[in-house]
């Protein structure tokens, strides 16, 4: 692996007239809320780096030429060394490139990474490292057929209840409840057109964490933002017992796929 090294190609489009699709996967978190340890991208699963899984599972989908690793600020030349050290797609251009403080900046960064000839992105969490590639390709062609901006989302099982937040376990006053069919949670793959998303990127500086959703940004441009279904094994490994849960899949799939 070394920064796309290989020409430039429409490879996902074979008559050439529409641009490449991208995944810039932001990779940059500390990952406080899983516990000590290496940052969260790095933390193996059935002995992989959770990066790796998640660059693999951008680089299944065919649509997608290009995938730009946004490493931890310091942590650039490691994240080389571990996409050299595993097997991936010839047809896959890579590059890598140092994050920021925030998820948003993160995003940012990969994005003014990207070669000119993409006009699609995707942005999808290393966090997320189990999307299988149906979900990502649903929403690849959906931003094909013309969506600006598409999200896989799934229905809750929790209803949610709005508060006054408090710290230190102190009760919490519930201001609404709203109603949970109308909601959904959102997951990564998010598909955009590319001009749109840095638009929304460029209009919507970050404040304070910074936006944690890609299409929450678009919103703000007044473009609209669809969502297809998600899928219940791209969750977002965020606390230990997700890292229990993600090794479970792991094995059944490792079990009754050529994983
Ligand atoms: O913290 P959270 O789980 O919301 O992070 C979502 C994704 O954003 C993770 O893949 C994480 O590595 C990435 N991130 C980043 N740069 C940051 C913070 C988070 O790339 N500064």
């Amino acid at each position: 692996m070394s920064d796309v090294t290989r020409p430039a190609t429409t490879g996902d489009t074979p008559g050439g007239s529409r641009g490449r699709t991208a995944a810039v996967i932001p990779a940059a978190g500390r990952g406080v809320r899983l516990g000590p340890g290496a940052p969260k991208a790095l933390r193996t699963l059935g002995g992989i780096p959770m990066l790796i899984h998640a660059v693999r599972a951008m680089a299944r989908s065919r649509a997608v030429g290009v995938v730009v690793v946004v490493a931890p600020p310091d942590g650039a030349a490691e994240v080389r060394n571990l996409l050299d050290e595993h097997a991936l797609p010839e047809r896959t251009d890579f590059l890598v490139v140092p994050g920021g403080e925030t998820r948003q900046e993160s995003v940012r960064l990969g994005l003014e990474a990207l070669p000119a000839d993409v006009t699609s992105v995707l942005v999808h969490d290393a966090a997320r490292p189990l999307v299988p590639v149906d979900t990502v390709d649903a929403v690849v062609e959906a931003v094909r057929d013309g969506a600006p901006a598409v999200v896989p989302a799934l229905p809750l099982a929790d209803t949610v209840k709005e508060v006054e937040p408090r710290t230190g376990g102190e009760p919490e006053p519930v201001v609404a409840t709203p109603e949970r069919a109308r909601l959904r949670a959102v997951q990564t793959p998010q598909g955009f057109d590319r001009e749109t998303l840095l638009r929304a990127h460029e209009k919507t500086a970050v404040s304070g964490e910074g936006a944690t959703d890609d299409a929450g940004l678009v919103e703000l441009l007044g473009v609209p933002v669809v969502l297809v279904p998600g899928h219940e094994e791209a969750f977002k490994v965020t606390r230990p017992l997700d890292l229990v849960l993600a090794e479970a899949v792991l094995a059944r799939r490792r079990a009754t796929d050529a994983y």
